[in-house]
């Protein structure tokens, strides 16, 4: 591991050796380079006179720490992260074109775990979907794997992204969160039912990981695979612990330090225990995807569903293990920016709606979260065997401007093209279906995956669990009727959950769904299918 890892290095030369300086063969200066005598000087007229403005030193100090902030995530913003590397096992030449998929290929790589909802500094060990984010910097560029441990979403219109996040986040009026009052939680809950597929795995054992090395990663969005002959199948992406999985219980999760998973990712590394994931892919024909919608009303390009496993079968790719703490969390964490839309030639985004949205909004928060030219830092700047460049330029902070080379389209000076491996035509095609407008229209096969996780995944001990911890976060939830939708919506998944439910609560839910109206879900289970 530890020779894999040095080979490969992560960052620019320089960074790597200027992160690497111990501080003893630091000269003290400021900013500017200029050599300072000691840190506690500060210029002052006489003996309690006030300071000078002419003091460089101290206002360069001061300027600089007032600025020392950038936005945190406004999803994602507590993580931990470390650098490895990815090798591929086993090759997938027949399915994709993409040059990291050779056999024996490999790479180095960043990953960033985090959890969803709460601020920086909030506790590791929140009951929550985690992030799970592998930059992979290829020879042909990065590609970034932007997943969560869970399979699937709560969600599959974009539009809802930001409605359900604010109801994650701490209410308008009192500033709390929902451990304080989960009304505005289960409000949402309980108007949007294709989510509940999502809220069984949160509510179950998966909510609370031990920590972040015992976790699985999916990708959850069907990607598209095209090999050099323009063939394509879609795909989906597992990541599956080495280390197995473990969790939390809710009663123990209170004895746990609030930086539990960082500190257990770091320790393992630090002590050269270092954590690995098998990457698998899932893979189906176009033909096969129109049939699995005819037949069993799975859309692929729907993100609360998944593919049954037993029709189609994980195939092991490659591995990759995390062998390198970070020297400098800001800079190589907080920094680091995945981006869905970072893909090699021979991996294609598909036609999910979800998806096809964080194409666009990865790229445009990192904008505004870490500047313009966020590419150019040694974190996310690509490590490939060719001199890259293009025709962007300046904005705050170009330390990589591309020298004196024409910053057009020059036949003077011409930039070289790298020939392309598939015609377009070819990279284009989806299964598309009948046109829709409503994206979260509920039918009866919405149910079908999360009752059979709770009939037989779940043993009798983790339904007893999911039953505490859920109606546990309920007591929090101060208006009844919505109590009683959101059973009615698990009704449809099980009765027994519902009665479970009804018992802990001692609230009597609604029979089903179907006479019940969704403020931005179409109900196709509405005798009259209305809004
Ligand atoms: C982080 C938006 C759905 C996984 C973020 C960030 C934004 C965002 C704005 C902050 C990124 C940054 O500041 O660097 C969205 C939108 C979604 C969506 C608009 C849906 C419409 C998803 C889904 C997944 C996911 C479905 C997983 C399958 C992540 C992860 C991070 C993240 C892992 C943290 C990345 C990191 O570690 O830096 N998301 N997201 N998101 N999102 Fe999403």
């Amino acid at each position: 591991h530890a020779a894999e890892g040095k080979q490969n290095g992560n960052l620019y030369r320089d960074y790597v050796d200027d992160r690497n300086a111990n501080s003893e063969d630091v000269v003290y200066t400021t900013s500017n380079g200029v050599p300072y005598p000691h840190p506690y000087e500060s210029q002052r007229v006489g003996e309690n006179g006030p300071l000078l403005l002419q003091d460089f030193h101290l206002v360069d100090l001061l300027s600089h720490f007032d600025r020392e902030r950038i936005p945190e995530r406004v999803v994602h913003a507590k993580g931990a992260g470390a650098h490895g590397y990815y090798k591929t096992t086993n090759s997938l030449e027949d399915l994709s074109m993409a040059d990291i998929f050779k056999e024996g290929k490999t790479c180095p790589i960043t990953v960033r775990f985090s959890t969803v909802g709460g601020e920086s500094g909030s506790h590791d060990c929140a009951r929550d979907p985690r992030g799970f984010s592998v930059k992979l910097r290829t020879d042909e560029g990065n590609w970034d794997i932007v997943a969560n441990n869970t399979p699937v979403f709560f969600l599959r219109d974009p539009a809802k992204f930001p409605h359900f996040i604010h109801t994650q986040k701490r209410a308008p009026d009192t500033h709390l969160t929902h451990a304080d009052d989960s009304t505005l939680f289960w409000d949402y809950a309980s108007q949007n039912p294709e989510s509940v597929h999502q809220f069984l795995i949160l509510f179950g054992d998966r909510g609370i990981p031990d920590g972040y090395r015992k976790m699985h990663g999916y990708h959850g969005h069907t990607h598209k695979l095209v090999n050099k002959n323009g063939d394509w199948v879609y795909c989906q992406i597992h990541m599956k612990s080495k280390q197995g999985t473990g969790f939390i219980t809710q009663e123990d999760s209170q004895s746990y330090g609030p930086d539990y998973s960082t500190k257990d990712l770091f320790q393992a590394i630090e002590k050269g225990d270092y954590p690995g994931w098998d990457v698998e892919v899932q893979t189906m024909t176009p033909k096969e995807a129109e049939e699995l919608w005819e037949k069993q009303k799975i859309n692929v390009f729907d993100l609360t569903h998944v593919w049954p496993q037993s029709q189609f079968p994980r195939r092991k790719v490659g591995e990759f293990f995390l062998n390198e703490n970070v020297k400098n969390y800001f800079a190589e964490i907080e920094q680091v920016a995945f981006n869905p839309a970072h893909l090699v030639p021979g991996i294609e985004p598909s036609a999910d709606p979800v998806l096809q949205s964080r194409l666009f909004s990865y790229p445009d928060t990192h904008r505004h979260r870490i500047g313009v030219n966020y590419q150019q830092l040694p974190v996310n700047a690509p490590r490939v065997p060719y001199r890259f460049g293009n025709f962007q330029r300046d904005g705050g902070m170009a330390f990589y401007n591309q020298g004196s080379r024409p910053n057009y389209l020059s036949s003077i000076q011409p930039i070289s093209f790298r020939e392309r491996s598939v015609d377009l035509d070819k990279l284009h095609g989806h299964f598309v279906g009948d046109a829709v407008t409503f994206l979260s229209e509920i039918r009866p096969e919405d149910f079908n995956a999360p009752r059979a996780l709770w009939e037989k995944v779940f043993d009798e001990p983790a339904r007893e669990r999911f039953i505490k911890n859920i109606t546990g976060h309920m007591e929090n939830c101060t208006d009844k009727e919505i109590i009683k939708r959101q059973i009615a919506i698990f009704r449809e998944v099980s009765e027994d959950i519902a009665s479970r439910m009804e018992k802990a609560t001692g609230i009597k839910g609604y029979p089903g769904i179907s006479e019940l109206r969704f403020n931005g879900t179409h109900n196709g289970m509405a005798k009259d299918a209305k809004l």
